[in-house]
């Protein structure tokens, strides 16, 4: 693997490459916004359609000023307690200011501002950075530098920031008909906007026959070769693997995977992608997942990923 220095990191960007970066949520693909080339070798790199928009990922809200955002109800208030942080804004702009590549011709933009310290410094010397999450299309996320490594080669150049510590993609806000809705579940909960909001904004999933208000939940998302059958009740007398939490009674024979403990849903979400990766790190076929639990609170986004990472289609 080609762990290289944050000079490094925004030299490469600076001229047009492509490099590995952490955050705090998973692991991006960065280009410069204004490095149009590096913008296409991100798209083929992960064989990403050309219909799904990236991310900005800014070092402040002051930065996110200088794209002059129309005004809307309760963005300072959003963007000022949760940045740096995972959140995802996604706003209408002036299409002048950013690359039609970026935000795939559409007339809004996504905009964060991560909280890793090492890209905070990195975003500081580069500028805006676009930055999906760093997988193939349609796989798990990477939330550690083999998995880049893995996706993409040894000498891939990371900017080596350790394990991720959300593990979960940051949550995406747009505001719609006088409301902020959830267009992707993510590392904050909905729960968590009440108190700025004073409502808890509704999760929308793509409308039958409309055109998704987030492209990305067009396609397969996060799903591993392996097949995964989401279950609430276990055949005892199953061998294969079984994906589920702490303190649960599974098949005897089966071969066990443990998330973690259905009280620590921050624990979680923090393994959830190594797990799924692991799945075909060690070729298995098919594993059954215990979908039997709540989904208030950050369990829903983990209930979520692992409904996407069995859906086939
Ligand atoms: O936590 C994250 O958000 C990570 C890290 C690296 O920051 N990034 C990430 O990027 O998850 P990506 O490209 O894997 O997912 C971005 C999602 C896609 O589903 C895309 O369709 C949506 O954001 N998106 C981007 N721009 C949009 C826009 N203008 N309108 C609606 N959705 C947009
Ligand atoms: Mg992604």
């Amino acid at each position: 693997m080609t762990h290289i220095s944050l000079e490094q990191a925004s030299h490469l960007l600076k001229h047009g490459d492509v490099i590995g970066v952490p955050t705090e949520t998973v692991y991006g693909l960065a280009a410069s916004l204004y490095q149009e080339q590096a913008i296409d070798q991100i798209f083929s790199l992960k064989k990403r359609p050309l219909d799904n928009p990236l991310i900005i990922h800014l070092a402040s809200y002051d930065e996110l000023l200088s794209f002059k955002p129309e005004p809307i109800p309760f963005l300072e208030t959003l963007a000022k307690n949760f940045w740096p942080g995972p959140l995802t804004l996604v706003l209408p702009i002036d299409p002048h200011l950013i690359p039609s590549k970026a935000r795939a011709g559409l007339p809004t933009a996504a905009f964060r501002v991560p909280s890793h310290p090492l890209t905070l410094e990195l975003l500081r010397k580069t500028g805006p950075l676009v930055m999906p999450s760093a997988n193939l299309s349609g796989k798990p996320s990477s939330t550690q530098p083999s998995h880049l490594e893995h996706d993409f080669g040894d000498h891939f150049p990371i900017l080596d920031g350790g394990l991720c510590v959300k593990g979960l993609e940051s949550t995406i806000l747009y505001y719609n008909q006088e409301q902020w809705e959830i267009i992707r579940q993510g590392a904050l909960a909905k729960e968590q906007f009440a108190p700025y909001l004073n409502y808890v904004p509704v999760i929308k999933s793509k409308e039958h026959g409309k055109a998704p208000l987030c492209p990305g939940q067009m396609y397969r998302h996060y799903a591993p070769r392996a097949k995964l059958l989401l279950k609430k009740d276990f055949d005892p007398n199953y061998e294969g693997c079984v994906l589920g939490f702490s303190n649960r009674n599974y098949p005897k024979l089966s071969h066990l995977l443990v998330l973690g403990d259905l009280a620590e849903p921050e624990t979680i979400a923090a393994n959830l992608y190594t797990f799924l990766r692991h799945l075909d790190e060690k070729k298995i076929s098919e594993a059954l997942v215990d979908i039997d639990f709540p989904s208030d609170g950050l369990l829903s986004t983990i209930k979520e990923r692992l409904i996407k990472a069995a859906c086939k289609d």
